[in-house]
């Protein structure tokens, strides 16, 4: 390699030409993850990372921001535009930070907040106890059916008990569309501030393919990697229902974020961002983020047809939740990510509705759609990469998690090793090679 990388340091430009390796030969299905493109890329390794730029456009800190304010205020207009929103800031560095000060503006330490229980598929930062969202705020959270669903006579019930400042909605692992008029209805019924959390599916929803929150929140958060396509990041919005409620929201949302909690902007991630929003805003965006929802529903009915349980039975969305406690055994989400990797495809170890076993080793994998459409990926490859992952998975029926949690260790330790060198896995490992060789990953050559 000749890049400028590659002469001043060998050993970076090393891995990343293995990461890149990785990233184009194997099926990144974990739906958390998608492919920015080349111009995204390029905007995010430009000189905008130099410029400090502490406050926000016409109101730094600094001098010389007369461009960055352009590109700011760019970012800005066009999310505004895209989630019909008269408020947005593009500041937050990703989705956590764009979550802590929605808490920051909204909430006093100790005031009540509730969520999707983490378990049950929510975010660490809607509450949960090991997150400083669950250690400062009261929180109470709320949780699905055996359906896999939110159960809403809980949510309502809980509301009503708890009266708490600020409901969210939204989750990490939740494969139904989300009904943000339900919450609504409940939220506004006991005053609380009602926030989604869109980080999933930010890009359905730019598409078209789930409905916009905005006419039902009064703040909508997002990361802007995922569905989205962008560069690692958060934003927060604020609705028309938002601002009606609380006139000072937008300032109370930006006061929070600087000099809240954070500090100078990362304007080279507004510049991607920038440019993100522009591909978002295409009539190819759309049909991709519509392709996105298809193939996860030709990939859940693959599945389903090879007898492996799906919780939901399906999927509204671009991920799918797979529960094995049954089908193999309670904790085999840990097998099954790492023989999954072994054969090529990655996804993510994952917690099931009413989990028998613990965060740790998880009864389930979740698994989904957005990167592999990104390279263009359709239906007939949705029914074979869902052969290829049922196939796979039969390597793991030998394998039982032990109780005593010391003979685990040893016992994982083995797993690991021998799956690594199971023969069928590497034959499938191969066919999953030749496949994504006919799908080119954006920016990599
Ligand atoms: C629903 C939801 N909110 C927030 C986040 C946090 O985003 P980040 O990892 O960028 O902090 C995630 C990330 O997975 C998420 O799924």
């Amino acid at each position: 390699m000749t890049t400028f990388l590659g002469k001043t340091d060998p050993e970076v430009q090393k891995i990343l030409d293995l990461e890149a390796k990785r990233q184009k030969d194997g099926l990144e299905m974990i739906p958390s993850e998608n492919y920015a493109s080349p111009a995204v890329l390029e905007a995010l390794g430009s000189i905008f990372t130099n410029k400090y730029a502490e406050g926000y456009p016409d109101k730094r800190y600094y001098g010389g921001n007369e461009y960055i304010d352009r590109l700011e205020k760019t970012a800005i207009e066009r999310a505004k535009k895209l989630f019909g929103v008269p408020h947005a800031n593009v500041q937050p560095y990703s989705g956590s930070p764009a979550n802590f000060a929605v808490y920051f503006a909204l909430l006093n330490p100790a005031d009540v907040v509730m969520g999707h229980n983490l378990p049950d598929g929510g975010h660490l930062t809607h509450g949960w106890k090991v997150s400083v969202t669950g250690t400062y705020f009261k929180s109470v959270p709320y949780h699905v059916l055996p359906s896999g669903r939110i159960d809403f006579d809980e949510v309502e019930k809980l509301a009503k008990q708890h009266k708490p400042k600020l409901i969210w909605v939204g989750a990490t692992a939740y494969p139904f569309e989300f009904e943000f008029e339900k919450f609504a209805k409940i939220a506004d019924a006991v005053g609380a501030y009602l926030v989604a959390d869109i980080a999933h599916v930010a890009g359905l929803v730019i598409a078209g393919a789930h409905k916009n929150p905005a006419l039902y929140v009064d703040i909508i958060t997002t990361t802007t990697h995922k569905t989205l396509r962008g560069p690692r990041g958060g934003m927060i919005m604020v609705t028309d229902k938002g601002l009606k409620k609380d006139p000072e929201l937008a300032e109370k949302i930006d006061r929070a974020v600087f000099p809240g909690t954070q500090g100078g902007p990362h304007e080279h991630q507004i510049a991607a961002l920038a440019v993100a929003l522009k591909e978002d805003s295409s009539a190819s965006f759309k049909k991709y983020g519509r392709q996105v929802v298809k193939n996860a529903k030709v990939l859940a009915k693959t599945l389903m047809a090879n007898k492996l349980q799906l919780v939901g039975n399906g999927t509204e969305n671009h991920m799918i939740l797979m529960d094995l406690s049954k089908t193999y055994c309670p904790g085999a989400g840990y097998f099954a990510q790492y023989a999954l990797e072994a054969a090529g495809i990655t996804v993510n170890k994952n917690t099931v509705p009413a989990e028998p076993v613990s965060p740790f080793y998880p009864s389930g994998i979740r698994l989904g759609t957005p990167a592999i459409t990104t390279r263009g990926m359709k239906e007939k490859e949705m029914v074979k990469i869902g052969n290829f992952i049922a196939q796979a998975l039969k390597e793991i029926k030998p394998y039982r998690l032990p109780d005593d949690k010391n003979a685990r260790i040893q016992f994982l330790k083995n797993f690991r090793e021998e799956i690594y060198e199971n023969k069928n896995l590497l034959e499938i490992k191969k066919e999953v090679e030749k496949l994504c060789k006919k799908f080119p990953v954006p920016g990599i050559k």
